[in-house]
């Protein structure tokens, strides 16, 4: 089978940090309500000159900066987002003239919502398999959110959970075990109306995402590997969108897994959605805690409803 080769990873995130208790200026709540809940701790928000269009670029510039390859080794720009600047031009096609990428290969924005990542190495996998383009063997990943822009100051049950930021991976394609869950059943559990821009926000039942969470990640998780060939044991990290501490707690708890092979950092990132996947594989990159060879399972799930599940090794 054709897997996936992570080269490199990168990520970027916003100046300003807003904690809890920053929170709790300007709306009844918490620290103690949102840790109990959610276990998120702070989060970041765009300033002044911050955008999720400078986010990405930030980020994939570093993830190809670490890489070594050429520039022009790269056959395909995916962005997954649901929060660009615009919703045209994509995030994805800005990036060619910031990174001073070629202009002979497509620029993708997709959304996938919180499954966006698992969603964007499927399909950059999917394509350099079927471009096959010796010359340009790698593709350009990036999930990037700007939250913030979305959330009603009015509802604190939604907008304490959410955050800004970027994450990318340079990767290729690598002949091995592989295998990918992806998924939607339509619901508007988790919707934001209108277009990008406009003074629209984010709205969600979560009750209903918390009851879905925890039934999908598992199926994701056990379906993956299984196609894989693989079990669970063979699995060096699960790493999983970070929407909340309490659902990967609970997955961790009944499907028995070593805790320690979910690496959570939504304590000081909050929820970014198409980006947490990304942001968190660079952060475990950073402390060293990924080794060549490793395997990893990125598995997200959100708006759609959707979900996915893919099997990448690191190098
Ligand atoms: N601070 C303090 N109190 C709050 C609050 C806040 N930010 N938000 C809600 N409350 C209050 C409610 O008003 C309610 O009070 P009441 O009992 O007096 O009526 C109480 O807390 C419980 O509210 P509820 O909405 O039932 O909370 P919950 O226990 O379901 O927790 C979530 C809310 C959002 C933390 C939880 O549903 C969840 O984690 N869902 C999954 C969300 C998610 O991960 N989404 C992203 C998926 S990609």
């Amino acid at each position: 089978m054709t897997g996936v080769k992570i080269i490199s990873t990168g990520s970027a995130l916003p100046s300003r940090v807003v904690t809890n208790d920053d929170l709790s200026k300007i709306e009844e709540t918490s620290d103690e309500w949102i840790k109990k809940r959610t276990g998120i701790e702070k989060r970041h928000f765009t300033a002044e000159g911050e955008s999720a269009n400078s986010l990405a670029v930030e980020s994939a510039g570093r993830a190809l900066e670490k890489s070594g390859i050429s520039k022009d080794e790269i056959g395909l720009v995916l962005t997954a987002t649901l929060s660009g600047d615009y919703s045209t031009p994509s995030v994805a096609s800005f990036m060619q003239s910031a990174l001073g990428l070629s202009k002979d290969i497509p620029y993708i924005d997709i959304n996938a919502a919180c499954s966006g990542a698992a969603y964007a190495v499927e399909i950059a996998r999917s394509y350099l398999v079927a471009n096959q383009d010796k010359k340009k063997p790698y593709a350009l990943v990036t999930g990037v959110e700007e939250l913030s822009k979305l959330l009603d100051p009015a509802d604190r049950t939604t907008n304490i959970l959410f955050g800004d930021g970027a994450g990318s991976v340079v990767m290729t394609t690598k002949e091995g075990p592989y295998a990918s869950t992806l998924g939607a059943e339509s619901s508007l559990a988790i919707n934001c109306p209108g277009a990008k821009n406009l003074r629209s926000y984010i709205r969600m039942d979560g009750k209903e995402v918390f009851r879905f969470a925890v039934k999908i990640l598992p199926y994701c998780i056990k379906e993956t590997v299984s196609k894989a060939g693989l079990s669970t044991d063979d699995i060096d990290y699960f790493v999983c969108h970070q929407a909340n501490k309490r659902i990967i707690d609970h997955v961790v708890r009944a499907m028995k897994l070593p805790k320690e092979k979910f690496y959570c950092n939504v304590d000081h990132i909050g929820n970014t959605s198409g980006a947490s996947i990304f942001i968190l594989l660079d952060e475990m990159e950073q402390k060293g805690m990924l080794s060549p060879g490793d395997t990893a399972l990125l598995s997200g799930f959100g708006s759609g409803l959707t979900w996915g599940s893919v099997l990448v090794t690191y190098k």
